[in-house]
C-alpha cells in the first residue's frame, strides 16, 4: 500500500515539475560574438559609468552579449567548460536576472539567465523598472535604462566549502569580477553601465520573488545620452 502510494506521489511530483516547466517562456538568444567590439584594453580605457540614459531600447544580441559576459559558458578549445568569470573553486555561486522595459522583441520583465544554454526564462511580466529604482534608494537611472543586470549568490554554495571567509571574501570576489565583465562588454558595445550596489536588499528579493539567493549588484545598462 505504502509503495503504492509513494508511486503515485513521484509520477504527481514528476508531472508537476513537467507542467511549470511547459509554461514556462523561454527566450534562447543569439551566439555570442567573440571576436566583434573593442579590444580588452579599448573597453578598459574609456569604461566609465554611466547614470544618465536615452530611452533607445537595446536589440536581443546585445543583452546577449551582456549575459554572455556575465556569466556565460567558455570553452576553450582544450580543457573543460567554465565560465567567463573566475570563481573560487569553481563554484560559481552567482546568478544573473535581468529586469527589462525595453528589449526589442521580447516582453517586458523580469527573466533569469541560463548560462547552459544562454537562455533567459521569464519569470514575471511587466516593467517592474520603478519598483527596482524605488529599491535602489530612488537612483532614478535605473528606471530610465532599457535593462538591469542582476547579480545575485546562493552564499550556501561557496560557504559549505570554504565555511565564513569564503563566504564574505570569495562570493564577493566573484560578484566583482562578473560585474567588471558586464561593465567591459557594454564599453565595448558603445552602451554604458554602473554597477549599483547602494539598494535594499529585502525589496530587490521581493522584486525578483528571491528565497535562498542575495541580490548584491545592479548594473542598469542603455545607451548614453546624448549619443
Ligand atoms: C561596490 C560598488 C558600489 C557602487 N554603488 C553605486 C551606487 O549605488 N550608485 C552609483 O551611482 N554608483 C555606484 N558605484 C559606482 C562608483 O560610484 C564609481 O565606480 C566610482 O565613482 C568611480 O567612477 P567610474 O566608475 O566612472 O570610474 C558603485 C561602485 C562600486 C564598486
Amino acid at each position: 500500500m505504502i509503495k503504492k502510494l509513494l508511486v503515485i506521489i513521484f509520477f504527481l511530483h514528476t508531472f508537476s515539475i513537467a507542467a511549470e516547466g511547459k509554461d514556462k517562456e523561454i527566450v534562447q538568444l543569439p551566439e555570442p560574438q567573440y571576436d566583434k567590439g573593442l579590444t580588452v584594453g579599448e573597453a578598459l580605457n574609456i569604461r566609465r559609468s554611466v547614470r544618465s540614459f536615452s530611452s533607445k531600447k537595446l536589440v536581443l544580441r546585445e543583452v546577449s552579449e551582456l549575459l554572455w559576459a556575465s556569466s556565460g559558458k567558455t570553452f576553450d578549445g582544450t580543457t573543460a567548460a567554465s565560465r567567463t568569470y573566475p570563481s573560487a573553486g569553481g563554484l560559481h555561486p552567482l546568478n544573473v536576472y535581468l529586469v527589462t522595459g525595453g528589449v526589442e522583441d521580447i516582453k517586458d520583465g523580469i527573466y533569469k539567465y541560463e548560462s547552459k544554454d544562454h537562455t533567459i526564462t521569464l519569470l514575471k511580466e511587466g516593467d517592474y523598472r520603478k519598483s527596482l529604482a524605488q529599491a535602489g534608494l530612488g537612483q532614478s537611472f535605473i528606471r530610465i535604462a532599457p535593462v538591469c543586470i542582476i547579480i545575485t549568490a546562493l552564499y550556501n554554495r561557496t560557504g559549505m566549502v570554504y565555511g565564513e571567509r569564503g563566504t564574505v571574501r570569495y562570493i564577493h570576489m566573484d560578484a566583482g569580477h562578473a560585474a567588471q565583465n558586464v561593465c567591459l562588454m557594454s564599453a565595448s558595445l558603445g552602451l554604458g553601465t554602473v554597477a549599483v550596489g547602494a539598494f535594499i536588499d529585502e525589496k530587490v528579493k521581493n522584486i525578483l520573488g528571491l528565497e535562498k539567493e542575495v541580490p548584491l549588484y545592479l548594473l542598469p545598462v542603455g545607451h548614453p545620452s546624448g549619443k
